[in-house]
């Protein structure tokens, strides 16, 4: 089409020299965007010259009559004929416009912005566009699962629920080694842009069972530890009861048959007495059960809760080791507290972090269980949990890889910073974490100290080095001069 146009332009003779040079460029794969956030919809034009003086047009190539999604012409934004879903949403930076660049800065993205975009720019003597592919993706909520209870056979069924999804995610069940269990298809629904998963599974033998929901850039998992010694006396005596009900049918078959074999009529009322009150045990033993399920469910809830006061028997000392600490650290005398902020002396060391804003603690364990807890409260940028020891040699990303089990906060985002990242869905602000570390079961795990929830666990982990642990302002720069407090 350009072609066509600059043929004809130029077999009319009224080519202007300087504009067949210029071009406007957009992203070559498609924009992801996060429903809520915003998002910059890329296009330029190369070489860059202001194009204050030309006309910008946004539009939605998919649409029916390419609706318009922002309009600037002579000078100002004409948005009177805009969509009016994007009312309010769009912006053109004139300072940016001044050096060519015409990208479109989107305010908290919907579902309904995926689509294609066209960029379409206007000189005088000159016009060229580009296709913008724009993926929504929405981050839906952390999955729950239910305990449905125990089938005749012992196995547990389990529910798997998550809402909030776009586009559709895939649910599966792990178990503790990451081993992805067969269970039922997924039912789907879809409401409003967004997609609901429920899922089913029947478990026979004691595990962690998580279940985890993945789309693309995130990952969000429950688990569910049913090696819990309720769930097991639990299920033993439902296939008790089982057994039992099968003896009472055959034991009654038996007596039947023996009865009417003898046509000891007579003794019959005495038999059917007997099973009559077999039938009253079993409906004993099922009420019974049914209450031991009742506080089965409920114990579910507050097994973390438990479990709390428990870790906290492993409590060390933790003091922060100045010497590790970025040079924009200011570690307080007794080691408990860091806060970003300029040195007044510095021995310069190789071993100080050089980017990250992070310390060590001064001390690193190889064996046993170890728990401590750090105060967070209105500090709005922090990484924190433990390192290997070998990281004060390199330091580079904050992940497993490189020897870092983290969680961390960045703006109003939890992270845990896995390979690959999982983003945490938290209802609260965080003020106090606890870590906890299992070195010989290969287990770091996080706390919500405040409602005594768990957080994340980085699990089947295999240690060969101390770890030691780490708290951490973020990256290079944090304007936010909260300490971070160790508590002990
Ligand atoms: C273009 O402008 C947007 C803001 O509208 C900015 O985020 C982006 O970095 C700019 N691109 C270039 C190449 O300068
Ligand atoms: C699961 O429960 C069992 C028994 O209560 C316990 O030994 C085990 O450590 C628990 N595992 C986790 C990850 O909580």
């Amino acid at each position: 089409m350009k072609f066509i146009c600059l043929t004809l332009l130029f077999v009319c003779g009224i080519t202007d020299s300087r504009s067949e040079q210029y071009e406007v460029v957009g992203p070559a794969d498609p924009v992801f965007a996060v429903a809520g956030e915003d998002v910059i919809l890329p296009c330029s034009v190369k070489p860059s010259i202001s194009v204050v003086d030309m006309r910008v047009e946004w539009f939605r190539l998919d649409l029916k009559d390419s609706p318009l999604v922002h309009l600037y012409d002579d000078h100002e934004d004409r948005n009177t004929d805009q969509i009016q879903s994007y009312r309010g949403r769009t912006k053109l930076t004139l300072q940016e416009l001044q050096t060519g660049n015409a990208s479109l800065k989107l305010s908290t993205v919907r579902v309904s912005d995926e689509g294609l975009y066209k960029c379409f720019i206007q000189s005088k003597s000159w016009s060229d566009d580009v296709t913008v592919d724009v993926s929504v993706e929405a981050v839906g909520h952390s999955p729950v699962i239910t305990v449905d209870g125990f089938d005749r056979s012992g196995g547990l069924h389990l529910q798997c629920e998550s809402e909030g999804w776009y586009p559709e995610p895939d649910l599966e069940w792990l178990d503790s080694e990451g081993v992805s269990l067969s269970s039922e298809t997924t039912e789907t629904h879809r409401n409003s842009d967004r997609f609901s998963l429920k899922n089913s599974i029947i478990v026979y033998h004691s595990d962690k069972i998580h279940c985890r929901v993945k789309l693309r850039h995130y990952m969000l998992e429950t688990l569910i530890n049913t090696t819990n010694n309720r769930f097991i006396s639990w299920r033993t005596s439902v296939i008790l009861s089982s057994v039992f009900v099968v003896l009472v049918v055959i034991a009654g078959i038996f007596i039947t048959v023996i009865a009417i074999k003898n046509k000891a009529l007579d003794q019959l009322p005495n038999e059917h007495r007997k099973i009559q009150h077999a039938h009253d045990q079993l409906q004993d033993e099922k009420s019974t059960l049914q209450h031991e399920r009742d506080q089965l469910l409920q114990s579910q809830k507050i097994i973390i809760t438990q479990a709390l006061p428990h870790l906290r028997t492993h409590t060390v000392k933790v003091t922060l080791d100045d010497d590790s600490a970025h040079r924009h650290l200011i570690v307080s005398d007794d080691g408990k507290q860091v806060r970003e902020g300029n040195r007044i002396s510095l021995n310069e060391g190789n071993n100080r972090f050089k980017y990250h804003l992070g310390v060590l603690g001064k001390d690193g364990f190889s064996s046993g269980s170890f728990y401590f807890e750090v105060q967070v409260k209105d500090q709005t940028e922090w990484d924190l949990g433990v390192a290997r020891e070998s990281v004060r040699k390199s330091w580079i990303d904050l992940s497993p890889d490189d020897g870092y089990w983290t969680v961390s906060r960045r703006h109003e985002k939890y992270l845990a910073l896995d390979s690959p990242l999982v983003s945490l869905s938290l209802r609260v602000e965080l003020q106090r974490v606890g870590v906890f570390v299992d070195y010989d079961q290969g287990l770091v795990s996080f706390y919500d100290v405040k409602s005594m929830s768990l957080i994340y666990s980085y699990t089947g982990l295999s240690f060969n080095e101390k770890l030691y642990p780490f708290v951490c302002l973020g990256y290079q720069y944090n304007h936010n001069s909260t300490p971070l407090i160790i508590c002990d």
